[in-house]
């Protein structure tokens, strides 16, 4: 049976809440390592490139807003301080981006999706080893969004 988030207990909603503040933390840090690239991309690969950056960070951006909201939900504090977001996240930014290629770009940001597939399903299923189903969802349907942005991003190293 579902669980709502006034039937868990203290310690899970803790738990979750903990799980979906480091997801916030990564998707955070991808929605400006996105931006970064949208923003200095370079090559003959430009405008799909440019145009597939800005399609991530929009819908990271949201994405932030979804899991953070779920953590006020199981009564957390969702944590918006961007200096303990980019310690706590294992997506690391990408200080050296001024004279980057394309491809190390897109390198990156895939290794970035696939980080954020594993913290997300990470979450999803400690939300589901406590019923939690509704944070659950939300986690699978990230998770789906992220390994959609990798084979995206995997296609054009492929070519
Ligand atoms: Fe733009």
């Amino acid at each position: 049976m579902t669980q709502t988030a006034v039937d868990l207990s203290t310690d899970a909603q803790a738990e979750i809440c903990e799980a979906l503040n480091q997801c916030v933390a990564e998707t955070a840090v991808t929605t400006m390592l996105a931006q970064n690239f949208h923003w200095n991309v370079t090559g003959m690969a430009f405008a799909p490139l440019h145009e597939l950056f800005q399609q991530i960070y929009e819908d990271h951006f949201a994405a932030q807003d979804d899991l953070a909201e779920r953590v006020k939900a199981l009564k957390g504090h969702a944590n918006g301080v961007l200096a303990e977001m980019v310690k706590a996240s294992k997506v690391d930014e990408y200080p050296d981006s001024k004279g980057a290629s394309a491809q190390d770009m897109i390198k990156a940001m895939l290794a970035a999706q696939e980080t954020l597939t594993q913290t997300i399903g990470g979450a999803g299923e400690l939300a589901a080893k406590h019923g939690d189903t509704l944070t659950e969802d939300l986690c699978i349907e990230r998770g789906r969004t992220h390994e959609k942005f990798a084979w995206f991003l995997r296609a054009h190293l492929d070519g």
